[in-house]
């Protein structure tokens, strides 16, 4: 599948020998690598940045190899025309096809690589090859992208390095240098053959993974990759990624399985919290009225549509619960400030809240009759936290008349003692 051009098997005896003593190797690149050092020398940036990349940071580098490893070539002339000798398998920049080549080269063949790191995966190219890019890319489309695109050409970091490009946090910003530029994705269409977005980017900016990920440093929050596969494990392409959500979401899930809708949506989850921009779910969007995701289908007021009257019904249930479980907050939190010892209740509050959060998932086997048995075991916590607090009051009350009348009696001791004072005062001036 990955077309190896017959100088490679050149470069491949000094890959080989470089294999069997990496140090020796990295030595040999250290004191005698002419590429280097020509290049280094050079004025044209595109000639000196592989060069100043490879020598600053590089995970090649790190393990022994060379210029000559990907570009063929004598690393040991001085002189250009001996050292981009074709005889040495010298081949250039690579492109488009060659590139895949020059990296599968060694990271397609798994005796070689266990060498260096026995734990890695050995299947990029393959799984690349099932991608969308991959596909494109043996067609000869080379706007897609390659090895190199995702991943650099020198200076290549591990992908545990957070400066790395496929680095959680910047994987973003990778995908988007062309998937956020309409000039280099124009021409691209949907399978309904409107012009291909590239507002990917900007919408999952707006999103909670987003947030999860940069502002809560949570980076087992998805990203690009962690919907549409690194290489192919699950083809980068709509239609294919949308039961994604359910490999971390799988509770949710496993309620949406059971619904109706299971059957009739084409996009899973997709349909009602749209893949790129997924803002913060709110009650609000259980509803046939206003943002509510279900008008789209359903007839708000119609009572023979049972969506619609299973929407309004559940909403009804969780704002009920929600109402009392933020007055009963309320009610805790004054006491609390008040000084009454209210440990049980806040423990009590803690466990509405769950009930709160299960209604919430329940709800998305979108049916009534599962999620109101919840709304009553916790409406009963709430009774019962609202019964307490009640009592809570009353001590309260109870304290507070405490506190006036002996707050009245020292003013009377207070006030007695004054003329006590006054009335020894004037007899002594009488004396
Ligand atoms: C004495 C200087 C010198 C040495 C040594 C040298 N190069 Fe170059 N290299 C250049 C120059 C100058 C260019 C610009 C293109 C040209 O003049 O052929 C270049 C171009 C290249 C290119 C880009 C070719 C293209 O198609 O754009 C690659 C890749 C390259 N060199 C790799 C190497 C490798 C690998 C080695 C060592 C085996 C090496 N060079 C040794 C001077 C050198
Ligand atoms: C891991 C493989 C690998 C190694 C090691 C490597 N290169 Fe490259 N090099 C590539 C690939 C792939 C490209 C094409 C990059 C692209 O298309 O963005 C490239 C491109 C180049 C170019 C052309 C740049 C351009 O923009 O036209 C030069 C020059 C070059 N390499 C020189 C070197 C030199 C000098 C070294 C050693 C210091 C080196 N390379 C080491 C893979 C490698
Ligand atoms: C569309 C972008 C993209 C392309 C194209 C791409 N990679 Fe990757 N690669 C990634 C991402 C993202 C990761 C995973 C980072 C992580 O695990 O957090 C990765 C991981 C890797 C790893 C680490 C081991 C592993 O499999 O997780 C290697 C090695 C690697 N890629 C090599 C390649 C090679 C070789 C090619 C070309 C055949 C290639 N990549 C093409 C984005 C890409
Ligand atoms: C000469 C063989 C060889 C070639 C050619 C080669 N690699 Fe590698 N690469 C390795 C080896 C060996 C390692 C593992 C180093 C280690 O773990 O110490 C590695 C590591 C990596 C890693 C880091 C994986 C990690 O552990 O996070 C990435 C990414 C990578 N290579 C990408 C590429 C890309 C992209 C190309 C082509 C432009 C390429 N490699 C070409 C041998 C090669
Ligand atoms: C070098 C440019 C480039 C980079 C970098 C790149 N892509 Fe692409 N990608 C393309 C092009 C061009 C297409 C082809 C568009 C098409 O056929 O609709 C494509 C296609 C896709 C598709 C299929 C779209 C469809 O038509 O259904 C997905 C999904 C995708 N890329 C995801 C990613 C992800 C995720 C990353 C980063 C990990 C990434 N791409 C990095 C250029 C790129
Ligand atoms: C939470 C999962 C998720 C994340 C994160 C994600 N995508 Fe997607 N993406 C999807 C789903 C699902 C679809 C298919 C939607 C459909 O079929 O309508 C899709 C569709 C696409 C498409 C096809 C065209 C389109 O817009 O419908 C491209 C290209 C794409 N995503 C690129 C990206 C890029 C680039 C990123 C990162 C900036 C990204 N995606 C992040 C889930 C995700
Ligand atoms: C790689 C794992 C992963 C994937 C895949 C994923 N998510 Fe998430 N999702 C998270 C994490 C982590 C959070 C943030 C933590 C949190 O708030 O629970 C989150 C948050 C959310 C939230 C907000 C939850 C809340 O209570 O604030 C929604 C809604 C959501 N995801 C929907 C989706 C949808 C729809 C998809 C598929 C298109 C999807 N997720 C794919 C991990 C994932
Ligand atoms: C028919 C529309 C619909 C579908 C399909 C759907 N959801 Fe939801 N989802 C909602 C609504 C409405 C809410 C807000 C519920 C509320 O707050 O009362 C919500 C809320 C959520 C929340 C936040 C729950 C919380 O505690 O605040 C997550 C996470 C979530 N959905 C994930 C998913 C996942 C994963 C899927 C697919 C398996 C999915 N949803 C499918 C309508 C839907
Ligand atoms: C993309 C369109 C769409 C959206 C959005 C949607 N539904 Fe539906 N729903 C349907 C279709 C189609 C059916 C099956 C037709 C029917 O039985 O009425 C259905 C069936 C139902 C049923 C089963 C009715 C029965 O016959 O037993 C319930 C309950 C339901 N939906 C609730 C909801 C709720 C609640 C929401 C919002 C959170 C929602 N739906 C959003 C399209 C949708």
């Amino acid at each position: 599948m990955i077309r190896i051009s017959h100088f490679s098997t050149i470069a491949w005896a000094t890959i080989a020998a470089s294999a069997i003593a990496p140090h020796a190797a990295a030595q040999t690149a250290a004191t005698a690598n002419s590429c280097l050092a020509c290049h280094a020398a050079q004025t044209d940036a595109r000639l000196t940045a592989p060069a100043v990349l490879f020598t600053q940071s590089d995970v090649h580098r790190d393990s022994g190899f060379g210029c000559v490893d990907c570009h063929g070539g004598n690393s040991s002339a001085a002189d250009k025309a001996p050292a981009h000798d074709i005889g040495r398998g010298f081949k250039g920049k690579p492109a488009g096809r060659t590139v895949i080549g020059t990296c599968a080269r060694c990271h397609g063949d798994a005796e070689f690589m266990h060498r260096f790191a026995p734990r890695q995966r050995v299947d990029q190219a393959t799984e690349y090859a099932t991608s969308v890019h991959g596909k494109l890319l043996a067609t000869g489309d080379t706007h897609v992208a390659t090895c190199a695109s995702c991943h650099g050409a020198h200076g290549i970091r591990r992908v545990s390095d957070a400066k790395s490009p496929v680095f959680p946090t910047n994987v973003a910003a990778t995908c988007a240098s062309c998937h956020a530029n309409a000039a280099h994705m124009n021409g691209y269409t949907l399978p309904n053959g409107s012009p291909l977005p590239t507002n990917q980017l900007a919408d999952y900016q707006k999103s909670v993974h987003y947030r999860a990920l940069t502002k809560g440093n949570d980076l087992s929050a998805p990203t690009c990759n962690d919907c549409h596969g690194n290489h192919g494990a699950a083809p980068p392409g709509a239609g294919t990624v949308v039961n994604v959500c359910g490999t971390c979401h799988a509770v949710f899930a496993q309620k949406f399985d059971t619904s109706a809708h299971k059957q009739i949506f084409d996009k899973g989850c997709v349909e009602c919290h749209s893949n790129h921009a997924i803002v913060q779910p709110s009650d609000e969007m259980l509803s046939t009225t206003g943002r509510g995701v279900c008008a789209a289908c359903h007839t708000a007021g119609d009572k023979s549509d049972k969506g619609s009257v299973a929407a309004e019904s559940m909403r009804g249930d969780i704002a009920r619960l929600k109402s009392g479980l933020d007055q009963s907050r309320a009610l805790i939190a004054r006491l609390k400030n008040a000084g009454i010892e209210v440990g049980d209740q806040e423990l009590a509050l803690r466990e509405a809240g769950t009930k709160l959060t299960l209604a919430r998932t329940e709800m998305h086997a979108f049916d009534p009759r599962l999620v109101s048995p919840i709304i009553v075991d916790g409406t009963r916590i709430v009774a019962g936290i609202d019964r307490a607090g009640q009592d809570g009051i009353a001590e309260l009350r109870y304290r507070r008349r405490g506190l006036a009348l002996s707050l009245g009696a020292i003013l009377l001791v207070v006030v007695a003692l004054a003329l006590k004072v006054r009335q020894i005062d004037r007899r002594q001036n009488r004396e």
